[in-house]
């Protein structure tokens, strides 16, 4: 996979809830080996918008298509991507009945040929690659972990095909700031080890800043996409509102010539 390369199209996309447009005309690509954070205040739509990029809900307007290895898969359509998509969301849910290495073993017993020696292998290799290096969390019950841990074994279970996209939903929320930056450190880990492009939603400027090569702002009141781009560069140069969300509110668009 090509650094660069789109995997993902997503055209003239609107999303519903409840029959209210939160969303539309959404068009914006992810390409390989980038993190685009989503963001947008509460309720705009993020969960809705990365439920339809994974092809858990189909939209009423608009595709979603997988667009890598040059050929275009709807992913609604057929033949959707279904390896190829990594998730965690923000609850981190494991199967409680089943221990940590287990959870991690099943993508592998649903999807691949692999032999019960070489599934343990990856799944402990998935682990130490998320921070989870203690033997002891692979016998673990998912209950037994903290919520961090939690977080980071749903991250390493997402991981387990190796999916060229992985989409996370709010991965730090609710951990203190030392768990939040080491997930930030596992999410540029990702990237430049692996090479998966991750696409986040994120309420945490500080992890916005440290890990995103492009934000697509959702606008809450025009309920379209109002700005995408470098965070940097929409923090200085973007709409005001994206500057004022970028800022947290620190933003003053009256008093900038002064
Ligand atoms: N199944 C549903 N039925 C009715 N309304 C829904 C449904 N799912 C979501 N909504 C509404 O759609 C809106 C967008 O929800 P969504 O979870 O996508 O927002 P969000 O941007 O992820 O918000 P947050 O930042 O709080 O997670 C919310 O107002 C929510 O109440
Ligand atoms: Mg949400």
């Amino acid at each position: 996979m090509d650094a660069g390369e789109v995997l993902m199209k997503i055209e003239n996309l609107s999303l519903h809830a409840g029959g209210k447009e939160l969303q539309h005309d959404l068009n914006f690509e992810v390409k390989a080996g980038e993190v685009l954070a989503i963001v947008g205040a509460s309720g705009c739509g993020k969960s809705t918008l990365l439920r339809h990029m994974i092809g858990l809900q189909t939209p009423q307007t608009g595709r979603v298509l997988w667009t890598a290895d040059g050929k275009e898969r709807d992913v609604h359509g057929d033949d959707p991507p279904r390896h190829e998509i990594g998730v965690a969301f923000q609850a981190g849910a494991l199967w409680s009945s089943m221990t940590v290495g287990e959870n991690m073993m099943l993508p592998l017993e649903l999807y691949t040929e692999l032999d019960e020696a070489e599934r343990e292998r990856q799944a402990r290799f998935k682990l130490a690659l998320a921070g989870l290096n203690d033997p002891a969390t692979f016998d673990a019950e998912p209950a037994a972990l903290s919520g961090g841990m939690r977080k980071r074994a749903a991250i390493a279970r997402a991981l387990m095909l190796d999916p060229p996209l992985l989409c996370l939903d709010e991965p730090s929320a609710g951990l203190d700031p030392l768990t939040s930056a080491r997930l930030d450190d596992l999410i540029k880990r990702l990237k430049n080890d692996v090479g998966s492009a991750v696409v986040l939603v994120t309420h945490e400027l500080e992890s916005l800043f440290a890990v995103a090569d492009r934000v697509l702002f959702l606008d809450v009141d025009a309920h379209t996409a109002t700005a995408l781009g470098p965070p940097a560069e929409l923090r200085d140069h973007g709409p005001d509102a994206v500057r004022e969300f970028l800022t947290r509110g620190q933003y003053q668009p009256h008093k900038e010539a002064a």
